[in-house]
């Protein structure tokens, strides 16, 4: 049976189909190559941890109730509208171990071959592009963007490890130093993706990029699962890095949708938010 949640917000509540209740936003027509859309999503609990951290050995995993196949699908389907995925070193490293799949390509599972097709008769590139943001540069480079013919394009600071940068120009990738440490900056790499004809740009990372995109201003769209549960745990991440935000984090709710299947029948919200107009 097809998935349906409840629209509550705006207007009155409806019924309506989960599958293509995203693909309906049309990121990919909403930015241009001076002011790419920049969109992230989040899964997280009522406590607001994104993920559990285990206090002895400092690795982090996603705890299992946070996840369900209609988030999942929904993350597909932003996924389809992105001309770039903007990934990390971290991720990269936890791909290697096993740590976590591999969902740097769309469209190319059974279940998901509607949305290779939505991409071709939108006309998009068949896979996004891969930016890989990373301060410390030190991280395997998977083969599925090879593979899948993906542009790969490795983001770092000007204060980077110079053996390292020099490293993977000599492995033929292409470097771009875009902040003035040794971190991306936010602004200059959506200004070099936009440069470069990137519209759409969905970030696939974690609480440090969201941070500097919100510092700067950049961030155009946030997708927030929220599952209806309380996870506590010791020690955990929420979806912010970094000291207070102040007013660059307000946002304004855009949508507001109820799941109440899924994930084992507490059901959970999809929502998402623009920054507040200046
Ligand atoms: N529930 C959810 O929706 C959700 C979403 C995202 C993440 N998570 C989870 O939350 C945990 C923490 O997320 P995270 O791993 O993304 O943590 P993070 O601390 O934000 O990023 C980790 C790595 O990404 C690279 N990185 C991030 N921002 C960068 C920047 N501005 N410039 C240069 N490099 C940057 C760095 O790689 P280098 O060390 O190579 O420099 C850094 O070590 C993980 O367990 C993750 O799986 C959950």
């Amino acid at each position: 049976m097809t998935a349906r949640m409840l629209r509550l917000f705006p207007g009155p509540p409806e019924e309506i189909a989960l599958d293509g209740a995203y693909l309906a936003h049309r990121l990919h027509e909403r930015g241009s190559a001076g002011r790419p859309l920049v969109y992230a999503s989040f899964v997280a609990s009522l406590d607001g941890r994104i993920a559990l951290r285990d206090p002895a050995t400092g690795e982090s995993r996603l705890p299992a109730g946070l996840v369900s196949g209609n988030d999942f699908r929904l993350f597909q389907e932003l996924q389809a509208q992105a001309d770039c995925f903007v990934t990390h070193g971290g991720y990269l490293r936890d791909l290697a171990a096993g740590r976590l799949d591999d969902v740097l390509q769309v469209g190319t599972q059974e279940a998901t071959r509607d949305l290779a097709r939505w991409r071709a008769d939108n006309g998009l590139a068949p896979q996004p592009a891969l930016v890989i943001a990373s301060a410390s540069l030190d991280f395997p480079m998977p083969d599925s963007p090879a593979r899948h013919g993906q542009r790969v394009v490795i983001a770092t600071g000007a204060a980077a490890p110079a053996e390292r940068v020099a490293q993977w120009r000599a492995a033929g990738h292409e470097v771009l130093a875009v902040g003035s440490g040794a971190s991306v900056e936010g602004g200059p790499l959506v200004d070099e993706l936009g440069r470069r004809g990137l519209r759409s740009i969905y970030l696939l990372t974690g609480p440090r990029m969201l941070d500097t995109m919100m510092r700067g201003h950049r961030l155009s769209r946030l997708y927030l699962t929220t599952a209806h549960r309380l996870l506590g745990g010791e020690s955990f991440h929420s979806m912010l890095a970094g000291p207070e935000l102040g007013d660059a984090g307000r946002l304004r709710l855009c949508a507001l949708n109820y799941d109440a299947s899924a994930p084992d029948g507490t059901g959970q919200f999809f929502a998402h938010f623009e920054p507040r107009p200046a």
